[in-house]
């Protein structure tokens, strides 16, 4: 099969890799129809590559057709149409029994020390082949694979798979709506689905993010918006009558526009050899802190900061002062996918399209693409939002 694969700092290819097949009673077996490029995925492209061995299938939001199942999966079936969490859990320990099958016991990574295994995403969390590929192999399918309708687009409900869960836990880690004021810091797929979340529950939202066409897109669904710096926190200060939002979301994360000195010590780690520099990662990596320090810093007194975003220093220092002395509340982590996702398949099928989930996908791409697509997503080129990938597209022939 065809599957996009890792192959070094900002280098992605598409290779013919073997099918994948089932390996656990537990396991099904699903054909791609969509599959979508996360910020997530621009993480593993920028700054995670110590993590990464060349040729790692890549990719966590993925949905399709069930080809095949374990001898222990019943709820879905051959043919029926599926989408794929991207965290794996069983559905059945302690911690998926809470409602944070992220912190799944069962598939936790013990070697690195981390919550559950992900899809596609690193040795950090369990190097498990992912999703950007013809083929899919799902662990733990008993539990997390859900059954879709059959009448409406892919994109209605692909992003069940990660974004939309994800946005839904950080607005309710936000405290909305008991909170009535909420900023969304970072405009990308993740924070446009937080905003008009937000709007859904009755807040009022303010979104700030750099990029003028994502200023736009949000604006589209009732966002106030505006340009990253002092100005905007000074703005929204305003009118918030002097004291700052609620509630404040990070939906940057560790690759935040404005660490400059960050910035540096990640491209340098980026340079060393792995086995260097992944234990300098783990002990001592710093990430860029950018859009969290605007968040304590503009959130009110007592308010709540909600963190989207992936962070993933081990040393980033943090202004605990400040946070000590607002009284602020913090709260964050991978989503928990399945806890959130009964609660939202009602959302993406309303006709009215409440969450506006038909407005974020700006480039469908064939999945023979995928460089082009993690290039447009990277840069921002060409209005570029949210990219997907169709590996049952033909690819378009090189220009001679
Ligand atoms: N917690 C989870 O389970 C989970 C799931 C999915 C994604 N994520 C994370 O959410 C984050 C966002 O993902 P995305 O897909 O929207 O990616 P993205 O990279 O497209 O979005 C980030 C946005 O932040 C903006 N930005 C950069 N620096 C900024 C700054 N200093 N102030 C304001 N805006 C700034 C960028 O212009 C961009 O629009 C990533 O860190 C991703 O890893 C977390
Ligand atoms: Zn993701
Ligand atoms: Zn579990």
């Amino acid at each position: 099969m065809r599957a996009v694969t890792w192959q070094g700092r900002e280098q992605v290819s598409v290779e013919t890799v073997p099918d994948p097949i089932l390996d656990r009673p537990t396991d099904a077996l699903i054909r791609v129809t969509s599959t979508a490029i996360c910020g997530s995925d621009l993480h593993l492209y920028e700054v995670l590559g110590p993590f990464m061995t060349a040729g790692d299938i890549i990719g966590h939001e993925p949905m399709g057709i069930v080809e095949e199942v374990g001898s222990e999966v019943d709820h879905v079936r051959p043919g029926d149409r599926v989408v794929v969490p991207f965290t794996i859990s069983c559905g059945s320990c302690a911690m998926c029994g809470q409602g944070l099958p992220s912190q799944c016991e069962t598939t936790q990574v013990t070697e690195h020390g981390t919550g559950a295994a992900l899809l596609g995403y690193s040795k950090l969390y369990g190097q498990v082949p992912g999703g950007q590929a013809e083929y899919l192999r799902v662990p733990h399918a008993d539990y997390g694979l859900m059954k879709v309708g059959t009448e409406l687009p892919d994109e209605n409900y692909l992003f069940l798979s990660d974004i939309l869960p994800t946005a839904w836990q950080a607005v309710h880690y936000a405290g909305v709506p008991g909170h009535r004021t909420l900023t969304v810091i970072g405009l990308g797929p993740v924070g446009q689905l937080c905003a008009r979340i937000g709007r859904h529950l009755g807040a009022r939202v303010f979104g700030i993010d750099p990029v003028p066409e994502r200023r736009a897109m949000a604006e589209r669904h009732g966002i106030e918006v505006l340009d990253l710096g002092e100005d905007g926190v000074g703005e929204i200060r305003e009118r918030t009558q002097g004291r700052g939002p609620d509630a404040v979301i990070d939906a940057v994360g560790m690759e935040a526009r404005g660490s400059v000195m960050a910035g540096v010590a990640q491209r340098i780690a980026g340079t060393l050899p792995d086995a260097v520099a992944r234990p300098v990662m783990e002990r001592a990596g710093v990430d860029r802190l950018a859009a969290l320090h605007t968040a304590i810093d503009l959130v009110r007194r007592g308010g709540t900061v909600s963190l989207s975003g992936v962070y993933g220093g081990a040393a980033s220092p943090m202004p605990l002062l400040r946070m000590f002395d607002k009284q602020l509340q913090l709260r964050m982590g991978q989503c928990n996918v399945r806890a959130w996702t009964d609660t939202l398949l009602p959302l993406v099928e309303d006709p009215e399209d409440p969450l506006g989930v038909a407005d974020l996908v700006t480039h469908r791409l064939p999945l023979d693409e995928a460089a082009v697509g993690y290039d447009l997503f990277q840069r921002k080129h060409d209005g570029c939002v949210k990219v997907v990938l169709d590996p049952t597209a033909p690819s378009v022939p090189a220009m001679a």
